[in-house]
Protein backbone atom coordinates (compact mmCIF):
# COMPACT_ATOMS: atom_id res chain seq x y z
CA UNK A 1 0.00 0.00 0.00
CA UNK A 2 3.36 2.15 -0.29
CA UNK A 3 1.65 2.20 -3.88
CA UNK A 4 -1.97 2.57 -4.71
CA UNK A 5 -4.79 3.35 -6.81
CA UNK A 6 -5.37 1.25 -9.96
CA UNK A 7 -3.13 3.52 -12.48
CA UNK A 8 -0.01 3.32 -11.04
CA UNK A 9 -0.42 -0.36 -9.80
CA UNK A 10 -0.46 -0.68 -13.10
CA UNK A 11 3.02 1.33 -13.93
CA UNK A 12 4.76 0.14 -11.18
CA UNK A 13 3.72 -3.47 -11.96
CA UNK A 14 5.50 -3.07 -15.23
CA UNK A 15 9.04 -1.37 -13.89
CA UNK A 16 8.74 -4.31 -11.37
CA UNK A 17 9.39 -6.37 -14.36
CA UNK A 18 11.49 -4.48 -16.01
CA UNK A 19 13.81 -4.22 -12.56
CA UNK A 20 13.15 -8.20 -12.11
CA UNK A 21 14.68 -8.85 -15.75
CA UNK A 22 17.71 -6.52 -14.98
CA UNK A 23 18.33 -8.55 -12.21
CA UNK A 24 18.48 -11.52 -13.67
CA UNK A 25 21.49 -11.97 -14.64
CA UNK A 26 21.52 -15.29 -16.94
CA UNK A 27 22.20 -14.69 -20.72
CA UNK A 28 20.81 -18.16 -21.45
CA UNK A 29 17.00 -17.26 -23.01
CA UNK A 30 15.29 -20.21 -21.85
CA UNK A 31 16.57 -19.77 -18.41
CA UNK A 32 15.53 -16.50 -18.60
CA UNK A 33 12.51 -16.34 -19.81
CA UNK A 34 11.46 -18.85 -17.16
CA UNK A 35 12.84 -16.58 -14.87
CA UNK A 36 10.97 -13.80 -16.36
CA UNK A 37 7.35 -15.98 -16.64
CA UNK A 38 8.17 -16.20 -11.87
CA UNK A 39 8.82 -12.54 -11.98
CA UNK A 40 5.55 -11.80 -13.53
CA UNK A 41 3.46 -14.11 -11.73
CA UNK A 42 4.81 -12.74 -8.65
CA UNK A 43 3.56 -9.35 -9.42
CA UNK A 44 0.24 -10.39 -10.62
CA UNK A 45 -0.06 -11.94 -7.01
CA UNK A 46 0.05 -8.44 -5.52
CA UNK A 47 -3.60 -6.79 -5.78
CA UNK A 48 -6.73 -8.53 -7.94
CA UNK A 49 -8.59 -5.81 -8.14
CA UNK A 50 -7.09 -3.14 -10.41
CA UNK A 51 -7.51 -3.55 -14.03
CA UNK A 52 -4.42 -1.68 -14.90
CA UNK A 53 -2.15 -4.36 -13.35
CA UNK A 54 -3.02 -7.18 -15.71
CA UNK A 55 -3.47 -4.96 -18.64
CA UNK A 56 0.60 -3.81 -17.97
CA UNK A 57 1.59 -7.16 -17.49
CA UNK A 58 -0.14 -8.48 -20.38
CA UNK A 59 1.77 -5.60 -22.77
CA UNK A 60 4.98 -6.67 -20.96
CA UNK A 61 4.53 -10.15 -21.52
CA UNK A 62 3.83 -9.55 -25.68
CA UNK A 63 7.03 -7.41 -25.71
CA UNK A 64 9.09 -9.94 -23.93
CA UNK A 65 8.21 -12.72 -26.62
CA UNK A 66 9.39 -10.61 -29.63
CA UNK A 67 12.84 -10.17 -28.48
CA UNK A 68 15.63 -12.63 -29.27
CA UNK A 69 18.11 -12.30 -26.50
CA UNK A 70 18.07 -12.17 -22.89
CA UNK A 71 20.07 -8.87 -23.49
CA UNK A 72 17.57 -7.51 -25.86
CA UNK A 73 14.16 -8.67 -24.07
CA UNK A 74 15.86 -6.51 -20.69
CA UNK A 75 15.96 -3.37 -22.99
CA UNK A 76 12.91 -3.83 -24.60
CA UNK A 77 10.91 -4.44 -21.08
CA UNK A 78 12.40 -1.33 -19.71
CA UNK A 79 11.05 0.77 -22.88
CA UNK A 80 7.55 -0.44 -22.88
CA UNK A 81 7.41 0.53 -18.73
CA UNK A 82 8.46 3.70 -19.93
CA UNK A 83 5.97 3.76 -22.83
CA UNK A 84 2.94 2.49 -20.52
CA UNK A 85 3.82 5.04 -17.60
CA UNK A 86 3.50 7.75 -20.75
CA UNK A 87 0.59 6.85 -21.81
CA UNK A 88 -1.15 6.47 -18.49
CA UNK A 89 -0.35 9.70 -17.53
CA UNK A 90 -1.05 11.38 -21.01
CA UNK A 91 -4.25 9.60 -20.52
CA UNK A 92 -5.12 11.50 -16.86
CA UNK A 93 -4.81 15.00 -18.75
CA UNK A 94 -7.54 14.06 -21.36
CA UNK A 95 -9.85 12.70 -18.57
CA UNK A 96 -9.38 16.02 -16.71
CA UNK A 97 -9.42 17.76 -19.58
CA UNK A 98 -12.87 16.39 -21.09
CA UNK A 99 -14.35 15.73 -17.29
CA UNK A 100 -13.96 19.58 -16.53
CA UNK A 101 -16.93 20.21 -18.91
CA UNK A 102 -18.99 18.30 -16.81
CA UNK A 103 -18.65 20.83 -13.69
CA UNK A 104 -20.18 24.30 -13.48
CA UNK A 105 -19.22 27.03 -12.03
CA UNK A 106 -20.03 26.90 -8.35
CA UNK A 107 -20.71 23.64 -7.83
CA UNK A 108 -19.76 21.68 -4.77
CA UNK A 109 -18.67 18.04 -5.89
CA UNK A 110 -18.53 14.91 -3.62
CA UNK A 111 -14.99 12.64 -4.28
CA UNK A 112 -13.73 9.58 -2.71
CA UNK A 113 -10.95 7.62 -2.27
CA UNK A 114 -7.55 8.95 -3.75
CA UNK A 115 -7.34 9.29 -7.58
CA UNK A 116 -5.04 12.19 -8.06
CA UNK A 117 -1.66 12.29 -9.37
CA UNK A 118 -0.33 9.74 -6.13
CA UNK A 119 -2.65 7.21 -7.35
CA UNK A 120 -1.87 7.89 -11.33
CA UNK A 121 1.28 9.24 -12.43
CA UNK A 122 -0.15 12.62 -14.19
CA UNK A 123 -3.34 14.77 -13.49
CA UNK A 124 -5.43 12.21 -11.88
CA UNK A 125 -8.73 11.15 -12.99
CA UNK A 126 -11.99 11.98 -11.07
CA UNK A 127 -9.68 14.33 -9.00
CA UNK A 128 -7.90 15.25 -12.06
CA UNK A 129 -11.40 16.81 -13.30
CA UNK A 130 -11.54 18.62 -10.37
CA UNK A 131 -8.08 20.25 -10.30
CA UNK A 132 -8.61 21.05 -13.97
CA UNK A 133 -12.13 22.62 -13.36
CA UNK A 134 -10.77 25.09 -10.92
CA UNK A 135 -7.82 25.68 -13.34
CA UNK A 136 -10.37 26.65 -15.70
CA UNK A 137 -11.37 29.30 -13.41
CA UNK A 138 -14.31 27.60 -12.03
CA UNK A 139 -15.11 28.21 -8.66
CA UNK A 140 -15.51 24.48 -6.94
CA UNK A 141 -15.69 23.60 -3.83
CA UNK A 142 -15.23 20.09 -2.92
CA UNK A 143 -16.13 17.26 0.03
CA UNK A 144 -13.92 14.56 0.44
CA UNK A 145 -14.64 11.22 2.09
CA UNK A 146 -11.80 10.50 4.78
CA UNK A 147 -12.02 6.43 3.19
CA UNK A 148 -12.18 3.95 5.89
CA UNK A 149 -10.26 2.21 6.43
CA UNK A 150 -7.35 3.34 5.04
CA UNK A 151 -8.18 6.91 4.85
CA UNK A 152 -6.97 7.55 1.22
CA UNK A 153 -8.89 10.75 1.13
CA UNK A 154 -8.02 12.21 4.51
CA UNK A 155 -4.53 11.21 3.87
CA UNK A 156 -3.52 11.83 0.42
CA UNK A 157 -6.79 13.51 -1.72
CA UNK A 158 -6.70 16.68 1.38
CA UNK A 159 -3.02 16.54 0.49
CA UNK A 160 -3.08 16.65 -3.12
CA UNK A 161 -6.41 19.33 -2.82
CA UNK A 162 -4.28 21.22 -0.85
CA UNK A 163 -1.27 21.35 -2.87
CA UNK A 164 -3.34 22.21 -5.86
CA UNK A 165 -5.48 24.95 -4.10
CA UNK A 166 -8.51 23.64 -4.20
CA UNK A 167 -11.26 24.66 -1.33
CA UNK A 168 -12.01 21.48 0.32
CA UNK A 169 -13.99 20.16 3.59
CA UNK A 170 -12.62 16.64 4.66
CA UNK A 171 -15.88 14.57 6.32
CA UNK A 172 -16.15 11.11 7.43
CA UNK A 173 -18.07 8.63 5.20
CA UNK A 174 -20.79 8.24 7.16
CA UNK A 175 -21.74 11.91 6.41
CA UNK A 176 -21.98 11.95 2.80
CA UNK A 177 -25.41 11.16 2.58
CA UNK A 178 -26.21 13.97 5.18
CA UNK A 179 -24.54 16.46 2.80
CA UNK A 180 -25.66 15.10 -0.43
CA UNK A 181 -29.34 15.01 0.66
CA UNK A 182 -29.03 18.57 1.93
CA UNK A 183 -28.58 19.76 -1.62
CA UNK A 184 -25.44 21.02 -1.19
CA UNK A 185 -23.68 18.61 -3.43
CA UNK A 186 -24.15 18.62 -6.86
CA UNK A 187 -22.70 15.80 -8.89
CA UNK A 188 -20.07 13.01 -7.42
CA UNK A 189 -17.13 11.63 -9.19
CA UNK A 190 -15.03 8.65 -8.76
CA UNK A 191 -12.77 6.78 -9.87
CA UNK A 192 -12.24 2.71 -10.90
CA UNK A 193 -10.37 0.12 -10.19
CA UNK A 194 -11.82 -2.38 -12.95
CA UNK A 195 -14.69 -1.68 -15.66
CA UNK A 196 -16.96 -4.52 -16.76
CA UNK A 197 -17.69 -4.92 -20.11
CA UNK A 198 -21.33 -4.11 -19.06
CA UNK A 199 -20.06 -0.56 -17.39
CA UNK A 200 -19.90 -2.54 -13.83
CA UNK A 201 -17.43 -0.72 -11.96
CA UNK A 202 -15.51 -1.38 -9.28
CA UNK A 203 -14.36 0.80 -6.79
CA UNK A 204 -12.60 1.78 -3.48
CA UNK A 205 -15.54 0.42 -1.11
CA UNK A 206 -18.30 2.74 -0.48
CA UNK A 207 -18.54 4.19 -4.11
CA UNK A 208 -21.47 2.21 -4.16
CA UNK A 209 -23.17 3.50 -1.34
CA UNK A 210 -22.44 6.83 -3.30
CA UNK A 211 -23.97 6.20 -6.25
CA UNK A 212 -26.94 5.15 -4.81
CA UNK A 213 -27.34 8.11 -2.77
CA UNK A 214 -26.61 10.24 -5.92
CA UNK A 215 -29.54 8.06 -7.49
CA UNK A 216 -31.82 8.80 -4.26
CA UNK A 217 -31.21 12.56 -4.34
CA UNK A 218 -31.08 12.78 -8.34
CA UNK A 219 -27.60 14.34 -9.04
CA UNK A 220 -24.76 12.98 -11.29
CA UNK A 221 -22.57 10.03 -10.49
CA UNK A 222 -19.38 9.81 -12.40
CA UNK A 223 -16.97 7.71 -12.63
CA UNK A 224 -13.43 8.89 -14.27
CA UNK A 225 -11.15 6.35 -15.49
CA UNK A 226 -8.39 5.05 -18.45
CA UNK A 227 -9.73 2.92 -20.81
CA UNK A 228 -6.87 0.42 -19.52
CA UNK A 229 -8.75 0.32 -16.23
CA UNK A 230 -11.73 -1.70 -18.82
CA UNK A 231 -12.00 -5.32 -18.45
CA UNK A 232 -13.85 -6.67 -21.69
CA UNK A 233 -12.83 -10.05 -20.77
CA UNK A 234 -15.65 -9.81 -18.17
CA UNK A 235 -19.12 -9.38 -18.75
CA UNK A 236 -20.73 -8.03 -15.32
CA UNK A 237 -18.97 -6.81 -12.14
CA UNK A 238 -20.40 -10.33 -10.52
CA UNK A 239 -16.96 -11.55 -12.14
CA UNK A 240 -14.59 -8.82 -10.96
CA UNK A 241 -12.21 -10.35 -7.47
CA UNK A 242 -12.89 -8.19 -5.23
CA UNK A 243 -9.25 -8.07 -2.58
CA UNK A 244 -10.27 -9.21 0.57
CA UNK A 245 -7.47 -7.22 3.44
CA UNK A 246 -6.70 -7.88 7.01
CA UNK A 247 -8.98 -7.38 9.51
CA UNK A 248 -6.45 -5.35 11.27
CA UNK A 249 -6.94 -2.49 9.39
CA UNK A 250 -10.73 -2.50 10.54
CA UNK A 251 -10.18 -3.06 14.04
CA UNK A 252 -6.86 -0.57 14.38
CA UNK A 253 -6.12 2.60 13.15
CA UNK A 254 -2.59 3.74 12.29
CA UNK A 255 -1.57 0.83 14.96
CA UNK A 256 -3.81 1.97 17.74
CA UNK A 257 -6.74 -0.70 18.23
CA UNK A 258 -10.31 0.96 18.00
CA UNK A 259 -12.28 -2.65 18.86
CA UNK A 260 -11.80 -5.14 21.73
CA UNK A 261 -9.72 -7.81 21.06
CA UNK A 262 -10.78 -10.44 19.13
CA UNK A 263 -13.44 -8.90 17.27
CA UNK A 264 -14.41 -10.82 13.53
CA UNK A 265 -14.05 -8.00 10.99
CA UNK A 266 -14.60 -7.37 7.16
CA UNK A 267 -12.52 -6.04 4.96
CA UNK A 268 -13.55 -5.90 1.59
CA UNK A 269 -11.39 -3.44 -0.26
CA UNK A 270 -13.59 -2.74 -3.35
CA UNK A 271 -16.98 -2.91 -4.12
CA UNK A 272 -18.98 -2.61 -7.34
CA UNK A 273 -22.02 0.04 -8.62
CA UNK A 274 -23.83 -1.57 -11.10
CA UNK A 275 -24.17 -0.12 -14.49
CA UNK A 276 -27.78 1.57 -13.87
CA UNK A 277 -26.42 3.56 -11.83
CA UNK A 278 -23.37 5.46 -13.31
CA UNK A 279 -24.43 8.62 -15.53
CA UNK A 280 -21.39 8.52 -17.52
CA UNK A 281 -17.74 6.94 -17.57
CA UNK A 282 -15.02 9.68 -18.33
CA UNK A 283 -12.02 8.45 -20.28
CA UNK A 284 -9.27 9.74 -22.47
CA UNK A 285 -10.83 8.27 -25.10
CA UNK A 286 -14.31 10.31 -24.63
CA UNK A 287 -17.25 10.56 -22.54
CA UNK A 288 -19.65 7.48 -22.51
CA UNK A 289 -23.04 7.47 -21.11
CA UNK A 290 -25.58 4.19 -21.44
CA UNK A 291 -26.18 1.76 -22.46
CA UNK A 292 -22.81 1.08 -21.59
CA UNK A 293 -22.14 -2.56 -23.57
CA UNK A 294 -22.21 -0.49 -26.96
CA UNK A 295 -20.64 2.80 -25.87
CA UNK A 296 -17.73 0.92 -23.94
CA UNK A 297 -17.40 -1.28 -27.67
CA UNK A 298 -17.49 1.73 -29.65
CA UNK A 299 -14.26 2.74 -27.40
CA UNK A 300 -12.18 0.52 -28.75
O1 LIG B 1 -6.79 0.31 -2.41
P1 LIG B 1 -6.33 1.47 -3.26
O2 LIG B 1 -5.87 2.64 -2.47
O3 LIG B 1 -5.36 1.03 -4.32
O4 LIG B 1 -7.67 1.89 -3.99
C1 LIG B 1 -7.65 3.00 -4.85
C2 LIG B 1 -8.97 3.30 -5.40
O5 LIG B 1 -9.95 2.61 -5.19
C3 LIG B 1 -9.07 4.42 -6.36
O6 LIG B 1 -10.26 5.10 -6.19
C4 LIG B 1 -9.00 3.80 -7.76
O7 LIG B 1 -7.84 3.03 -7.89
C5 LIG B 1 -9.02 4.78 -8.80
S1 LIG B 1 -7.38 5.49 -8.91
C6 LIG B 1 -7.36 6.60 -10.08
Amino acid sequence: MKIRGAPVIGITGAYAVALGALKTDSSDIKKFRNALRGIIEAVAATRPTARNLFFALERMRQVAATAGTAGKTRDVLVAEAQKIHAEEAAATEKISLSGAGLIEDGWTVLTHCNTGPLATSGWGTALGVIIMARQQGKKIDVFVDETRPLLQGARLTAWELQKAGVSFTLVTDSMAGHFISSGRIKCIITGADRIAANGDTANKIGTYTLAVLARENRIPFYIAAPTTTIDRNIKTGRQIPIEERGPEEVTHVRGLSIAPEGVRAANPAFDVTPHGRITAIITEKGIIRPPYTASIKSLF
